[in-house]
């Protein structure tokens, strides 16, 4: 991909909009309203937004490797505050996806410097649900499985926030786990019985009376 395509690309995006909607872009420029924040996995082959089939607007996103929610991370937890707080989104996705390397460099024994204790939350992942893992011999499986429970593991992050918390007693907001398989193009709903993970995360991690 040559740098220099990429802006005649843009001219070609931004002539087919005018063409669709003449105020697109003055519309545009009014403000966000989105209803969903997607939390991501920085892999060029998961995008947000054409994986789901919305348009610019519709979705803030924060992405980064493993698509990963660290309780001390300032960019992560600033993103939720901002588009729970200030945005009000009506929905929180975490969406992983299998062939993470980010996951697959997590289940390695190998000494990757600054990556070192970002993935370490991976396999803190790992070490919570060790006896399910272990239990699962092919090891394409066992990968597979540990992108879920890794999705899950980060809603629960995204559930131990003060701001969700409030969010979802004042205005019932949803935490979804999502998983886009990249061998098929396929978005699974992981199905996260919301409520249950909510009650169990509330008795230990409740900020709010
Ligand atoms: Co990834």
């Amino acid at each position: 991909m040559k740098i220099d395509k990429i802006f005649k690309n843009n001219e070609e995006w931004v002539q087919q909009k005018l063409t669709l909607d003449k105020d697109y872009f003055k519309n545009l420029s009014k403000g966000q309203d989105p209803d969903i924040l997607y939390i991501g996995c920085s892999d060029s082959r998961v995008t947000a937004e054409e994986l789901m089939g919305v348009a610019p607007g519709d979705a803030f996103v924060h992405r980064n490797i493993a698509n990963m929610v660290p309780n001390t991370d300032l960019s992560a937890m600033s993103v939720i505050d901002y588009a729970v707080v200030y945005l009000k989104v009506k929905h929180i996705v975490v969406c992983g996806h299998y062939y993470c390397g980010g996951v697959k460099a997590a289940m390695e024994s190998a000494d990757l410097g600054i990556l070192n204790p970002w993935l370490r939350n991976i396999r803190d992942v790992y070490r919570i649900h060790k006896d399910e893992l272990n239990a699962i011999t092919d090891e394409d499986a066992k990968y597979k499985r540990l992108v879920e429970l890794n999705v899950q593991e980060q809603c629960i992050n995204v559930i131990k926030t003060a701001e969700v918390q409030s969010a979802y007693i004042d205005r019932g907001i949803k935490v979804h786990g999502w998983v886009f398989d990249v061998h098929s193009g396929k978005l699974i709903d992981l199905k996260i019985d919301f409520a249950k993970v909510m009650e169990d995360v509330m008795e230990i991690y409740r900020l709010k009376k």
